[in-house]
């Protein structure tokens, strides 16, 4: 039994993702949950000294007000993602949770994400970037030592920001400290506060969102000189996962892909607020580079992404792939993939914190190349192939257990 203690915190803690994180999280520390979707349970990491799930403690930041609690039994209710059993076994350290998630900052997130937030995360509107950052790197230091952790893995799960014009945000960390410290605005979002704030305070970093977060200059900058570990961006758990898998294939057998359509349907929160145009721009920006990258030529290619309420957290992508072979023949694949959004994520969210709560723990820190087959838009390698990705966290697992 480990001794050592590991924080979690959860931006966007209430989320459908976090959520289902934490139920899973318990699951597992009360042993009723299978092994199934997680990567590091494969024995590939078998001689790997990853933390033990009963290590883990939660907290967070949210703009809602809800509560693991509520937060999943409307997943359960809306999206029948787990038994009504499996919740009441987890929910009392649920409640305990609870207790742990602080109110968030609204700076930079758009007006989609603000008309979805509290009362309460509202009366924030209005405090420079100075006061945000040191109330959120407060939030986890306290929390950190009134659990008496070792670590905080900082993990970003909130909405999906919309993009900002980040052209003028100086590329050194003294000069964009300078601005923040003296400014009553922000020149970046609230993604980036987060991670500044999880890097002031020491703490490993995960952008499992399209939004910017940890991906300036200045910022990775900040993260190398406080020694902490970080990835991102934008959790591949579906549809790009397949095209990662399948566009190698194509180019492999020297297949002309002539278009690649993707229609994806789904009603869950992260629907309503990719629903706004500004917001949807980010997201599908972080889907479409993919193939023209694999296949190393432009093709006509088109991802659509559509709030359709009754689907709950049921994802549906359609993919048309028109294809070219030999003696100039048009072919076609067509693809169905159906999948729950939170149950596809979470598993990785947890593999994720795992092996940063490694990382950092070896004194490893600065971008984490190797966990690129977790992310659409991998911070640190221009490495674009499943396949390829995969050997590159297989090459981490031979240096970590040599
Ligand atoms: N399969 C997947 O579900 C998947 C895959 C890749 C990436 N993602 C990304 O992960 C994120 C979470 O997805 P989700 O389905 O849980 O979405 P969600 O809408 O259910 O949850 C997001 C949560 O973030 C909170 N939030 C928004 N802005 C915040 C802020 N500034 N500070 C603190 N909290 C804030 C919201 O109140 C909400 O509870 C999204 O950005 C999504 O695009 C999800």
């Amino acid at each position: 039994m480990s001794e050592r203690k590991t924080g979690i915190w959860f931006i966007g803690a209430w989320g459908g993702v976090a959520t289902t994180s934490v139920v899973g999280l318990v699951a597992l520390q009360k042993e009723i949950a299978p092994l199934t979707g997680l990567v590091s349970e494969l024995p590939l990491f078998q001689n790997v000294p990853l933390a033990g799930w009963s290590e883990f403690v939660v907290g967070g930041h949210e703009v809602r007000q809800i509560g693991f609690l509520n937060a999943a039994q409307e997943l359960v209710e809306k999206s029948n993602l787990f038994s009504a059993d499996l919740l009441s076994a987890v929910a009392p350290v649920l409640e305990e949770f609870d207790a742990n998630v602080k109110q968030g900052t609204l700076i930079n997130v758009g007006s989609m994400i603000e008309k979805i937030s509290c009362d309460d995360a509202k009366k924030q509107i209005g405090e420079t970037p100075a006061v945000a950052l040191k109330r959120i790197q407060s939030d986890i230091e306290q929390f950190r030592s009134n659990h008496q952790l070792d670590q905080v893995i900082v993990v970003n799960l909130a909405s999906t920001e919309p993009a900002m014009d980040l052209s003028s945000v100086p590329e050194t960390w003294s000069e964009l400290d300078a601005i923040l410290q003296s400014s009553d605005t922000s020149p970046i979002p609230a993604s980036s506060l987060y991670a500044i704030a999880a890097f002031k305070a020491g703490c490993a970093f995960v952008n499992f969102t399209p939004s910017i977060a940890s991906e300036l200059p200045a910022v990775i900058e900040l993260a190398e000189t406080r020694k902490v570990a970080h990835c991102g961006r934008d959790g591949k758990t579906g549809e790009t996962l397949l095209k990662s898998v399948l566009a190698p294939m194509f180019a492999a057998r020297n297949l002309q892909v002539l278009s690649w359509v993707g229609h994806n349907i789904f009603g869950n929160m992260d629907g309503i607020v990719l629903n706004d145009p500004e917001n949807k721009a980010t997201k599908v920006h972080s889907k479409a580079h993919l193939l023209s990258d694999i296949l190393g030529y432009d093709l006509q290619s088109l991802v659509s992404i559509e709030y359709i309420e009754s689907l709950g957290d049921w994802k549906t992508a359609w993919d048309h792939i028109h294809f070219e072979g030999f003696l100039n023949t048009k072919m076609t694949l067509q693809l169905t993939w159906q999948g729950s959004d939170s149950i596809l994520a979470a598993p990785l969210v947890l593999d994720l914190i795992r092996l940063s709560e490694l990382q950092q723990r070896l004194g490893r820190s600065g971008i984490q190349e190797h966990l690129a087959c977790f992310f659409k838009s991998p911070m640190g390698t221009t490495t674009p192939e499943f396949a390829l990705q995969f050997e590159l966290l297989k090459q981490w697992v031979e240096e970590v257990t040599q």
